[in-house]
């Protein structure tokens, strides 16, 4: 079988689970087992592929068909233009969170100041942490997060991308491990509401509940972050965080009530949903 031959048959499987992206990811898959950028894939799409290549890319597809997130199959995902190595031990880092970075971006310019501390809790993967330390040259970093597990994943991305002394991880229940004031407090917390966690689409299942669980009306641990973080933020400071679209409104009345004067923005993603709250302590 030919690599062309080899692309239409996964793709063909694929579409029968009724994937809009079936092409994409067969493409993917097989570039996986065939350890090939796009470029080659397309150059060499009449040469003949190995039993060994076809039987593994036969079962990744049978993988992905039982509805395998992609990024678990393959174990990166991209964000913020950068790879990133994951696992069912964290939360495959989402393209909506990108907000999250570019806004802690502008933040730390206009904080204008010569160090800035970031804390990211509720890590995962590390992604929005490393991004952060890859932008934001005059940055150190903290990253929380309570799972052992997804602590190895983000240390195995701080390595990868040589910021190993710019991230400091610490285990733990939000800011409980943190001592020194934080600059800018930056967090995609779990915020999908108890209730309707069962009623979610097959993949996002198979990622950990703990990193998906908040609670009964989904804030409850931006809640408890928000009244944490009362006492550990810097003046001037910024907190940033994301929400579902649908706790726009109390997730703004939630900082009103822990930061009466502070400046609280609700932040829309590429798609115009209310993705995100910023908060500026002046
Ligand atoms: C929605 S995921 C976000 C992961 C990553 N920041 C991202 O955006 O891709 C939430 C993360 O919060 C962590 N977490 C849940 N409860 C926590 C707590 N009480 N304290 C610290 N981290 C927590 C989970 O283990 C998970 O890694």
């Amino acid at each position: 079988m030919n690599l062309k031959e080899a692309l239409n048959v996964a793709s063909e499987e694929l579409m029968k689970t009724g994937s809009l992206d079936a092409k994409l990811e067969a493409e993917v898959l097989l570039r996986h087992v065939l350890k090939i950028d796009r470029a080659a894939m397309f150059r060499d799409l009449d040469e003949d592929i190995s039993m060994e290549d076809s039987s593994n890319i036969a079962s990744l597809v049978k993988r992905r068909i039982k509805r395998e997130p992609l990024a678990y199959i393959t174990g990166v995902k991209e964000f913020y233009g950068l790879p990133f190595v994951v696992s069912e031990d964290v939360l495959i880092p989402r393209q909506e969170t990108e907000l999250l970075v570019d806004a802690a971006i502008v933040q730390a310019k206009s904080l204008g100041k010569n160090q800035i501390s970031i804390v990211d809790v509720g890590t995962g993967s590390g992604a929005i942490a490393v991004s952060l330390a890859l932008n934001i040259p005059t940055s150190s970093i903290i990253a929380v997060d309570i799972s052992e597990a997804a602590l190895a994943i983000a240390d195995d991305n701080r390595r990868t991308h040589g910021l190993y002394s710019r991230i400091k991880l610490r285990r733990g229940n939000l800011l409980e491990p943190i001592i020194d004031k934080i600059d800018i407090l930056v967090s995609n917390l779990p915020y999908i509401r108890s209730d309707k966690l069962t009623s979610l689409q097959e993949e996002v299942l198979r990622e950990p509940v703990v990193a998906l669980d908040g609670g009964y009306d989904g804030l409850e641990l931006i809640k408890r972050l928000l009244f944490q973080a009362v006492d550990k933020m810097s003046n001037p400071g910024v907190i940033l965080f994301e929400i579902d679209p649908d706790q726009a409104s109390e997730a703004v009345k939630l900082c009103q009530q822990f930061f009466p004067s502070a400046i609280t923005t609700v932040l829309k993603d590429l798609s115009n949903n209310e993705r995100a709250v910023l908060l500026e302590i002046r």
